[in-house]
């Protein structure tokens, strides 16, 4: 949908962690590039006023990105508060006051799960919801009965068209460029399927821990935190039939669920958990802890363009480096080149691969076979490097997708069969979780999860631009 710009951003949740971190540097961006000129509302538990809250986000920005005097100004112009018990009527009469004439405005639920019926059913009662949007951040429930539970009490107040499901990765550029630059390309359609395809692997690598967030993770885990949204996202985007055409909204988003539909269930042998050592004593872990930091998956696509190529996911914390990466590996040509392969292309079958960087940096690289000099017909494989670019000159995802959701453009948001088909595909594994392998801090996860992508190996990314595996 490409609705009308909202006339008020109210946003529960606007004293917490991730309003600081993210939410305020957003909405200063968006109003330093015009495009924010709304009132934003922040309602809150726990007795602050508008100058600790103005105090608040102007710390958050100072932070996480620089200030702009005037913009802030501005923004801060914009902020109003509304305090008050998230279960008390009082508190929406406030707000229905606060909005005063507003017809579209976009409540931002940064608040846990468990209370929206509580927010959306007051909103009901005060005659708040009436032209209104809401976007909801993720974990957007825990497994597909939950989430199914969460979309049934908001679609009480809002149709589908009117709710936006956050998942950061879809604002990121990098991500959007895998659809983007597989389908503005001629020359990369004709090898994207399984006669070509040798196999995927998506790798999100993080080196750091948990960073305070300890309670929350031990009930998440990594395969909830960041498999069955934003991997699996990213997957999708490998793997999507083109969409239809500008014309329909909605086309992106149908070929995405056509990727999942395709996908059968998750069972034990697909999957290794890893824990790292030491994570047990983190702060609001418990001593006895099952909860994965690290998850490899082995997934099918059954489909026409993907049978039987299988697609790699693997995701932890404390691994060796920062990165985000997808690497398309095809198949090998023929041996008509006399000689032994090179250790490093022996390694990993396959001369040729894709490989797509999509963070911190961005990078778009093609591993090649290149001669060496000589009279000998022998060569080594090296990068072509296609693409590189820095991500400061871009909007920060945040920006981008409350950007959208201000001018109800929805398609960089999850759509309820999207999210209830990415909880059917790892629902079994986390009923009935496989083995847990416990992990050094700083390595590449449990060694168990070599056999899972053998007889190749997990492509490591390397720490500057070059070939995975490599240097
Ligand atoms: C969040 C997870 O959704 O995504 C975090 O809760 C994770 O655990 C983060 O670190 C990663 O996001 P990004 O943008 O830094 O890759």
């Amino acid at each position: 949908m490409s609705g009308r710009q909202a006339d008020a951003f109210v946003f529960f949740g606007g004293t917490g962690d991730l309003a600081y971190k993210k939410i305020f540097p957003a909405l200063h961006r968006l109003t330093r590039g015009g495009r924010l000129d709304v009132p934003v509302i922040c309602v809150a538990r726990g007795g602050w006023n508008l100058d600790r809250l103005r105090e608040y986000a102007r710390e958050g920005v100072e932070r996480h990105g620089v200030v702009d005097r005037d913009a802030f100004e501005k923004f801060s112009r914009l902020l109003r508060y509304v305090g008050g018990d998230y279960d008390d009527p009082a508190t929406y009469a406030a707000l229905r006051k606060e909005l005063s004439d507003a017809k579209r405005p976009l409540f931002y639920l940064a608040i846990p799960p468990a209370l929206f019926g509580t927010v959306v059913g007051r909103l009901h009662g005060a005659r708040c919801d009436q032209g209104a949007r809401v976007v909801v951040e993720k974990p957007f429930g825990r497994d597909l009965a939950s989430a199914r539970g969460l979309s049934r009490i908001l679609h009480g107040c809002f149709d589908e068209k009117r709710i936006f499901r956050i998942d950061h990765y879809l604002g990121k550029n990098a991500v959007q460029n895998l659809v983007y630059f597989r389908f503005a390309n001629a020359f990369l359609e004709p090898i994207w399927n399984r006669n070509y395809v040798r196999s995927v692997q998506i790798t999100m690598a993080e080196r750091f821990g948990l960073e305070g967030r300890g309670a929350f993770y031990d009930q998440a885990g990594a395969i909830r935190d960041v498999v069955q949204n934003h991997m699996l996202q990213v997957l999708a985007n490998v793997a999507m039939e083109p969409p239809v055409g500008n014309e329909d909204v909605e086309s992106v988003r149908d070929e995405k669920v056509k990727v999942l539909k395709a996908i059968p269930p998750l069972v034990p042998a697909d999957v290794i958990r890893g824990q790292f050592r030491g994570y047990r004593e983190e702060t609001g872990v418990s001593p006895t802890s099952t909860v994965e930091t690290y998850a490899a998956l082995r997934i099918e696509i059954r489909s026409w363009r993907w049978q039987r190529v299988p697609f790699f996911i693997r995701a932890g914390k404390l691994l060796p480096l920062n990165r985000v990466e997808v690497v398309v590996t095809l198949h090998r040509p023929p041996p008509i080149f006399a000689g032994p392969l090179p250790p490093t292309v022996a390694a990993i079958p396959g001369s040729n691969y894709i490989r797509f960087r999509l963070g911190p940096d961005q990078a778009i690289a093609l591993g090649a076979m290149v001669k060496h000099p000589g009279e000998e017909l022998a060569g080594d494989r090296v990068e072509l490097l296609a693409s590189h670019q820095s991500e400061a000159d871009e909007p920060d995802a945040y920006e981008q997708l409350l950007g959208d959701a201000l001018r109800g453009e929805t398609f960089r948001f999850s759509r309820e069969d999207y999210v209830e088909e990415a909880w059917r595909i790892v629902d079994p594994v986390l009923k009935a979780p496989p083995p847990l392998f416990p992990y050094e801090p700083g390595t590449w996860g449990p060694r168990e999860s070599e056999a899972l992508v053998a007889p190749d190996r997990w492509h490591d990314p390397a720490p500057t631009p070059g070939p995975p595996g490599g240097s």
